[in-house]
């Protein structure tokens, strides 16, 4: 089960300041859904997924796999971050590099840049592939423009119906000009429910699909989801209480760090999960992800005696599938001699309990999550665990957590500059 450890922020912060029973009362309302708020429905989601949905994200993804060299994920935000983040985290970062048996998967449309389309274009070479297209509102710039792009290659590649039958939608029910695209052209789609925004939507087939594709146990992610609630649900709150108790007493910047690159994706997510759900209305925890120990040798300095606004959350990974030991080699002289024989985990271990108490000693208070491993069951509890404490979080300090308003700004200036008449994405 996913722990939540204070006992490094009870330097700064008073059990009294923690306000666990106003956060139990906000989940309460929460859970039955008595906030008023719309886009709630992620709560429910992992218990109410039915079979069926499952089975029909576990056929297309054999489809893909049995046609397809490669599938392209087109989509950005909440549209991207959270498949990525479990490919990243369950799989490898380096999954299409080590991976053999699963198509490689590339993802696109979170930037603009033509020179990274390019690139991966030059990736897939003349490998077969597919497309999984993901949008819920359908008309966000950046996957837009990547559709464009890589319907295009398809159709030069296998004709209009080849083409069509290699284009995979994830988008919402009804809404929006992507659901209508798939109707006229017979898309194979997936929908991402309508009470569930973009950043609490990677256990649905945002994340289901393109974590099937790469032979994630998408079961089981959901009954991690699933199983966290309840057992769980008191360790979110008490990661969501503490990170306000911190606010309160002007830590503004949390750190999330993690001491595994596999990792890094999932920071990814959680940044934008907690920055789109909390920075609002002149309010919010600045959500900032590193990773350790690469981490300490840029920031490090700055974390342990710049200004003192800062928490830290350390993530921490119980278990680990690595049993690499350190080789002995006494003729280098390096006076590491002791460690010759040792696991490289005992280095990591001792550096991440190093590196706890010299940021405490320097006045920044650090909170531990511990997560028992990285496996498809422990992604899905995790993901439930932080959406369920960013909710609550964003309630105690009195902001929507489902809204993005913030967000359309850029968007508008940028269809003004372009001279675009259609309407930017809204979600
Ligand atoms: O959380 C959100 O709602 C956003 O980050 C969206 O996921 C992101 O803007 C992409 O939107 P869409 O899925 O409509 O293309």
């Amino acid at each position: 089960m996913i722990k939540t450890d204070l006992t490094g922020i009870l330097d700064f912060v008073g059990q009294e300041e923690l306000g666990i029973d106003k956060g139990r009362r906000l989940l309460r309302e929460l859970a039955g859904g008595k906030t008023g708020l719309s886009g709630t429905g992620w709560l429910g989601f992992p218990a109410a997924a039915s079979p069926s949905l499952t089975a029909s994200v576990r056929s297309a993804a054999d489809k893909i796999a049995a046609e397809s060299a490669v599938l392209v994920v087109i989509g950005i935000g909440g549209s991207y971050l959270g498949a990525r983040a479990a490919l990243d985290f369950i799989r490898s970062p380096y999954y299409n590099q080590l991976n053999k048996k699963t198509p490689d998967i590339y993802f696109v449309g979170n930037n603009l840049s033509g020179e990274y389309l390019e690139q991966v274009i030059s990736l897939i070479g003349n490998r077969d592939f597919s497309i999984n297209y993901i949008s819920k509102s359908g008309s966000t710039m950046e996957p837009s423009v990547a559709f464009r792009v890589f319907k295009s290659l398809l159709t030069a590649k296998y004709g209009d119906r080849g083409a069509r039958d290699r284009i995979y939608v994830t988008t919402d029910p009804e809404k929006g000009k992507l659901r209508q695209l798939c109707s006229r052209e017979g898309y194979a789609s997936f929908e991402i429910p309508p009470d569930i925004g973009g950043r609490y939507s990677v256990l649905t087939a945002v994340g289901l699909l393109p974590a099937a594709v790469a032979g994630i146990d998408i079961d089981a992610m959901l009954a991690g989801a699933r199983d966290m609630l309840g057992s769980g649900e008191e360790e979110a709150l008490r990661y969501a209480c503490a990170r306000q108790a911190l606010y309160k007493r002007g830590k503004k910047i949390e750190i999330l760090a993690a001491f595994e690159p596999y990792f890094r994706s999932m920071g990814e997510w959680w940044k934008q999960l907690f920055g789109e759900s909390e920075g609002k209305d002149g309010l919010g925890i600045f959500p900032a992800h590193t990773e350790f120990t690469t981490d300490l040798h840029s920031l490090g300095q700055y974390i342990q005696s710049g200004e003192r606004t800062l928490f830290e959350t350390f993530v921490s990974v119980e278990t680990t599938r690595a049993r690499l030991r350190i080789p002995r080699d006494d003729a280098l002289d390096d006076g590491l001699e002791r460690l010759g024989g040792k696991e490289v985990r005992i280095v990591n271990e001792a550096a991440k309990m190093a590196t706890k108490k010299a940021h405490i000693d320097g006045g920044v208070p650090v909170l531990e999550i511990g997560v028992p491993s990285a496996s498809a069951y422990d992604f899905g509890a995790l993901v439930q665990f932080f959406e369920v404490s960013c909710a609550v979080s964003a309630l105690i300090s009195g902001v929507n957590p489902f809204d993005q308003p913030g967000v359309e700004a850029y968007k508008k200036n940028m269809y003004d500059i372009l001279e675009l008449s259609g309407k930017t994405g809204v979600t």
